[in-house]
């Protein structure tokens, strides 16, 4: 298409960052937002006011989707983006979708076909692959410097308890709340899939039993981990959530038939590599920050180490038909690859930690097995096929812990106000 990009944003919690990201774009032009929470609409308005940009505001979905716009960037409930992207994507909408890709295998089976049936771009927003860090792993990856990947490893350790009030506003039902723990996996297993192009096959799953997330109101596990057998045979481990450790960590390890990659397990701007020489286990090292190939200001004012400048870039230079930017962009089928991993590991974990095939839903002949598959931990999506997240099924968390959530959450916000600071902790996972 011609012309600058119409785009609408649906959630303006972390979606106020590709909001703020769009109001400033050269390539699209944002011209709607629908978030049911008023003071983000408010925002929102004051936002359009100061660049000077036409916005409609929507608190309902349904009115939202009248709009005039070509493309919709989904930053709603993590558990609830597939229906959305569907109704979008049958309107003519292009879907830019925030993580995660899917909450169980049937909906992960109708958002490809949804893809397949309409033609529109679908786009997903691991933000993760595009740390200069890991921009750099896949370049080298798909250079060959380094061989065929053996093994890696990535992590995403992420203690929210300080921001938990802020982040499940004191809702027992809210979905931070009620997700299986190998739910949030695709910041750890998404990069090493992105920079290496391998798929997943088979996966194992293992959690820690909540410790101390659970008087905040969180239901499911601590931290989760999926061991992973990639179809070259290579092996991945995944690690995520809540663990206590600061600034948070976000590790990723590539060891190759060459050498290694790995990023610094304290200053994640930094990647240290080893490439093997001429004579057996001797090579060179070295250990820098890679920097990115695109305008520095523009990734610096970005969140995330700049990350976040590249999902809303890459997504709108597609729907302009920039070959380079589809190459940058993650499909619905690696999207899928990146999030399905999750699901099975949580179904491992509930039968005592057996293996499962990860399907590739590129292949049609393998579908029809998820086409019902609803197994999750929310009870709307999930029907008869309900899990709790709880594996020790200990007694429900009392409304107190949720109430006095909420009651911490209004201070915060009285707090900001005062301070006229931004209470908003959307930079969270
Ligand atoms: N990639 C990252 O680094 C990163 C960081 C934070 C959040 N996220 C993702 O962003 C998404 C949103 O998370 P969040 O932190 O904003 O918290 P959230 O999920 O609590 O917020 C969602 C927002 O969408 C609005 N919303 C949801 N359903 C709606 C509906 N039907 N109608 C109108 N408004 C609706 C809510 O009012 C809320 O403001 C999730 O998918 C999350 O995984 C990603």
């Amino acid at each position: 298409m011609s012309g600058r990009v119409k785009v609408g944003v649906f959630g303006a919690a972390r979606g106020m960052t590709m909001i703020k990201q769009l109001a400033n774009s050269q390539d699209g032009v944002l011209v709607a937002v629908c978030d049911k929470y008023k003071p983000l609409l408010d925002k929102c308005r004051a936002l359009a006011e100061e660049k000077g940009l036409k916005l409609e505001l929507f608190e309902d979905f349904e009115d939202f989707i009248q709009c005039d716009m070509d493309a919709v960037v989904l930053a709603n409930y993590a558990n609830e983006h597939v229906p959305f992207a569907i109704r979008l994507l049958e309107s003519g909408r292009h879907v830019m979708s925030e993580v995660l890709t899917c909450a169980t295998m049937a909906e992960g089976l109708r958002l490809a076909e949804a893809v397949e049936r309409t033609g529109k771009i679908y786009c997903y927003a691991e933000n993760y692959c595009y740390f200069n860090t890991t921009t750099e792993m896949r370049k080298r990856y798909m250079k060959g410097d380094f061989g065929e990947l053996l093994h890696a490893e990535g992590e995403y350790i992420h203690d929210c308890s300080s921001i938990w009030p802020d982040i499940t506003y004191g809702e027992r039902n809210h979905w931070r709340n009620q997700c299986y723990s190998s739910f949030y996996c695709t910041h750890s297993i998404g990069p090493i899939l992105f920079s290496t192009g391998l798929r997943p096959k088979r996966v194992i799953g293992i959690e820690n039993p909540n410790t101390y997330m659970r008087q905040y109101g969180m239901n499911g596990g601590g931290h989760a981990m999926e061991i992973i057998e990639l179809e070259n045979g290579a092996t991945l481990k995944s690690i995520h959530f809540s663990l206590k450790r600061e600034p948070f960590s976000v590790n990723y390890e590539m060891y190759c038939e060459k050498g290694v990659m790995e990023t610094d397990r304290w200053d994640f701007q930094k990647l240290h590599t080893y490439i093997e020489g001429e004579e057996l286990c001797k090579g060179e090292h070295l250990e820098f920050k890679p920097e990115f190939d695109v305008a520095k200001e523009l990734v610096e004012a970005a969140g995330h180490g700049g990350s976040d400048f590249f999902t809303v870039y890459y997504f709108i230079r597609q729907i302009l038909g920039d070959e380079e930017a589809k190459k940058n962009c993650i499909d619905v089928y690696q999207a899928l690859d990146m999030c399905t991993p999750g699901i099975l590991a949580f179904k491992s974990i509930c039968n005592g930690n057996v293996p499962f095939d990860v399907p590739d839903f590129r292949d049609k002949t393998v579908r029809e097995q998820y086409r019902n598959d609803n197994f999750c931990t929310f009870k709307e999506i999930a029907g008869d096929q309900w899990v709790s997240p709880d594996r020790l099924n200990r007694p429900e968390i009392p409304d107190s812990a949720y109430q006095a959530m909420y009651r911490q959450w209004q201070e915060n916000l009285e707090k900001a106000k005062k301070e006229n600071s931004d209470n908003n902790a959307n930079v969270a996972f």
